[in-house]
């Protein structure tokens, strides 16, 4: 009773409605029962008249904290009837499209202004003037495609800006030249591209500007002049395709800077001049080369995110005094001889370097400090030695040459990279600098590559051919290209392959082949690979893998088929590819698990089988590779049942599994598990019966969310699988008492009943229950 009234006091005073009586009455109450709050009230009945003051009937005024709110109530326009006091006001979700100049002048008191959701598409100039009190705008969730000169004028007082997830394709110059004490500027999810001279202007005291998840691809040397408080900015999900070494050298006094996600291929000598420096974020690039000089000029840099990179090797940053922490994690890093001075010196220098090796197969997997130096050997011929073109440094603005490039292109002599993207181009143009790294001729109109149209690039490493409409692909059409390791031909039109195409591609280790029009596996043009390491055949209309569909691959790690109408595997058809480790056949027509195909894969780790027709797994279905799997993906199959014994031999390697939306009402004991990371198994209808008390038990012990929820029977629909209370009443329910009889001769029996407990779900009933009568005998 008492705490009802004290709830219902509470509300009458936060969120009183105009008039004094509400508030009166709470007083009341309030002093009676909550003498601190009663304190705030007669000091705001003392203040007077704001209480006494309109408030506009849609909205929800609180006297107390001078705080308006109307939100999502359809409201076109700013109410006029807002309190003159007012200092907090709330509009999410209405609908004000235009902010009009001086539509906040009757209300100059407001400290935090809140218009997110509010379909605003134009500030015209001078729309917050007369607050120069504000210090919080938030405008996110807008439709706001133009930031005007004066659109922030009068905010001089404001600390935080928030334009996230608007449409700003463009900034005028001096928009933010009023904004003096802004401390944090928000542009993330805009549609930015490019950035001119100045734009920050007048951020005096800015310390953060984001600008992740636009489409920036050029910033002007002077993009970030005047900004000399900045300490972060972050630049990740964005376009760029260089690092913007002159607009970022502005940054003097920055110590943060993410960069991620952005399709950079290569970092040179001296990339990066902060002087204040600490942390970069380099993650989900495209890096394939970093040179050890790439640093020199952000002296103080402490932590180098490189993350999920395309990176084989990494000099040591000698020079780089300051630093504690690279993270090379999810880079295809050779722990080989070559990786051996990058070791040396991480160890002489107490550096936390977190580097998982991919290769050689010895290493696969180890950790680099764990390995002995001496052991980093370069026995193995060529997948290593291709590595030493592209690690070695590069002289800047190399004399060798003057620059020359193929009319319409554009070749940076600093960078290595040409680049004739997008130009409607009928044939490969001819006379690229020939110390050319990274080619990219993406967008153009080739239709058929003849043979022999790349000479004089033999340090060409990346070759992209995106989006050209090719068809074919002559015999020897790559043929002088000794050094490429990255060929795309994504998003074309071939749908065969001669077995002589990729003669002279000695080095080659990525090659895309996805969103093309093959009907079959291009058999026996991949015998000219001999370290080929990832194959991308995904969404193409590849009906079947017949016996001899990798032939010759014999090297290959990765292969992915996603997408295609693969309805059979030839028991022999993955037989040569021994050093299999990532198979994705998700999204085909398999009606079963090829099972036998699997054998023959000793270190296969990730298997995708998703989105395929299969309805039954049968015993043993993954018992050719329960050595070695690790990441299982069985969801979205419109799977009705898995026999008790499908999982057999799969337990503590598996990190994550992957079961989610499928039709099965129950699924095997689980217990063997006792490694997973993630595992999902939501959207699928269990019944919740005494006969899924394993999963429950196991689900207990488990620190993993899961999304297992009952679908049967029907007064438990909905419920979570972990939280329904039927299994209560089961036999073997209580896991304290269990635990507590601790007799030897229990102990045997649970053992004997565990080891039965895959066969039928009932045996371990049964034994259960002999369990629980041994305990009641007991008590
Ligand atoms: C706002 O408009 C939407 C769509 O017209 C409507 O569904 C909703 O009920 C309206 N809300 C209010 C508070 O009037
Ligand atoms: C390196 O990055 C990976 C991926 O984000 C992360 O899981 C790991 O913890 C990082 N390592 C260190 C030492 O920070
Ligand atoms: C190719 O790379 C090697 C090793 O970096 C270098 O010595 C050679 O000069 C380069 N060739 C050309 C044509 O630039
Ligand atoms: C792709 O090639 C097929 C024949 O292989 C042809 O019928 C089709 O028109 C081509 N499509 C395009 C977009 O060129
Ligand atoms: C769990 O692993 C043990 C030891 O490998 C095995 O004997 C047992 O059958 C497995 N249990 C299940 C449910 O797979
Ligand atoms: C599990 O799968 C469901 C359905 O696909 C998805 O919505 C959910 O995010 C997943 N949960 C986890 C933890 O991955």
């Amino acid at each position: 009773m008492c705490v009802k009234e004290n709830a219902t006091a509470k509300q009458q005073v936060y969120f009183a409605f105009p008039g004094i009586v509400l508030v009166g009455e709470g007083s009341q109450l309030l002093r009676k029962m909550w003498a601190p709050a009663s304190l705030f009230l007669v000091s705001a009945l003392l203040t007077g008249r704001l209480v006494a003051e309109r408030c506009p009937q849609i909205c929800i005024c609180d006297s107390i904290k001078y705080q308006v709110m109307c939100l999502n109530k359809n409201l076109t326009e700013v109410p006029v009837t807002i309190p003159q006091l007012t200092q907090r006001l709330d509009l999410r979700g209405n609908v004000i499209k235009t902010i009009a100049a001086g539509t906040f002048l009757p209300i100059p008191y407001l400290t935090h202004l809140n218009l997110q959701r509010c379909k605003v598409e134009r500030i015209e100039e001078g729309a917050f003037r007369g607050l120069g009190r504000l210090v919080y705008l938030n405008l996110a969730s807008n439709n706001i495609v133009i930031i005007y000169q004066e659109s922030f004028d009068g905010l001089s007082s404001l600390q935080q800006l928030l334009l996230e997830n608007n449409h700003i394709e463009e900034i005028m110059p001096g928009a933010f030249g009023q904004l003096g004490f802004l401390s944090f500027l928000n542009l993330a999810r805009n549609s930015l591209v490019y950035l001119p001279d100045m734009v920050f202007q007048g951020l005096q005291l800015t310390k953060w500007i984001s600008l992740s998840h636009n489409s920036l691809n050029v910033l002007a040397d002077e993009a970030f002049g005047g900004l000399p408080s900045l300490r972060r900015l972050s630049l990740d999900h964005n376009e760029l395709q260089y690092l913007p070494t002159e607009a970022l050298s502005r940054l003097s006094g920055t110590s943060r800077l993410d960069v991620g996600h952005n399709p950079i291929s290569y970092i040179g000598e001296e990339a990066i001049e902060m002087a204040s420096l600490k942390q970069l974020f380099l993650d989900n690039m495209a890096l394939q080369d970093v040179s050890h000089r790439a640093f020199v000029k952000s002296p103080l840099l402490h932590t180098l995110d490189l993350h999920n990179n395309q990176l084989l090797v990494l000099q040591p940053l000698t020079e780089m005094v300051h630093l504690r922490k690279i993270n090379l994690t999810g880079n295809p890093v050779l722990c080989t001889c070559y990786m051996r001075p990058f070791k040396e010196w991480a160890a002489k220098k107490r550096i936390h370097a977190d580097v998982v090796c991919a290769g050689p197969v010895l290493f696969r997997g180890e950790h680099l400090e764990s390995l002995r130096t001496t052991d980093m050997k370069c026995r193995d011929h060529a997948l290593e030695e291709k590595l030493l073109p592209s690690v070695a440094t590069i002289p800047r603005g190399s004399e060798v040459d003057a620059v020359k490039c193929p009319k319409g292109c554009t070749c940076s002599l600093d960078s290595q990279h040409a680049n004739c993207g997008h130009k409607k181009l009928q044939s490969i143009p001819k006379g690229f600098p020939s110390n050319t790294q990274l080619l990219d001729l993406r967008h153009n109109e080739f239709h058929s590559i003849p043979k022999g149209s790349f000479p004089d690039l033999k340090n060409l490493t990346s070759l992209h051919l995106q989006n050209c409409k090719i068809a074919t692909l002559q015999p020897g059409a790559f043929q002088d290209l000794k050094h490429l390791v990255y060929l795309y031909l994504s998003n074309n039109n071939i749908s065969s392959l001669d077995a002589a195409v990729f003669n002279g591609l000695i080095q080659l280790t990525y090659l895309y082949l996805d969103h093309n029009g093959f009907t079959q596996m291009p058999e026996g043009a991949f015998r000219l690979l001999p370290n080929l390491l990832a194959l991308h055949l995904q969404h193409n209309s590849i009906r079947q893998l017949s016996e001899n569909a990798m032939a010759g691959m014999e090297k290959l790690r990765w292969l992915y088929l996603t997408g295609n109408r693969v309805a059979q595997v030839s028991p022999k058809a993955l037989s040569h590819a021994k050093m299999l480790e990532k198979l994705h056949l998700d999204e085909n027509s398999l009606q079963e698990v090829p099972t036998k195909a699997l054998r023959g894969l000793p270190i296969l780790s990730e298997l995708k089988l998703s989105k395929n027709p299969i309805k039954y797994i049968g015993d043993g279905a993954f018992f050719p590779v329960a050595r070695s799997l690790q990441h299982l993906y069985l969801d979205n199959m419109g799977l009705e049942q898995i026999s008790s014994d499908a999982f057999t031999g799969l337990g503590p390697r598996v990190k994550s599994f992957y079961l989610e939306k499928n039709k099965m009402h129950r699924v095997p004991d689980l217990h063997n598990f006792t490694a997973l990371e993630a595992i999902n198994l939501s959207d699928v209808p269990f019944h919740c019966d005494c006969q899924l008390l394993p999963l429950r038990k196991w689900l207990d012990k488990l620190n993993l969310r899961v999304g297992a929820t009952c679908d049967t029977p029907a007064d438990v629909r909905g419920q979570k699988v972990k939280l329904v209370t039927i299994f209560q009443n089961c036999p073997g329910w209580s896991i304290k008492k269990a635990k507590q009889t601790s007799s030897a001769e229990s102990k045997t029996k649970t053992r004997r009943s565990s080891s039965k407990r895959q066969r039928a779900g009932n045996v371990q009933l049964r034994g259960n229950k002999k369990n629980k009568a041994v305990k009641k005998g007991k008590q």
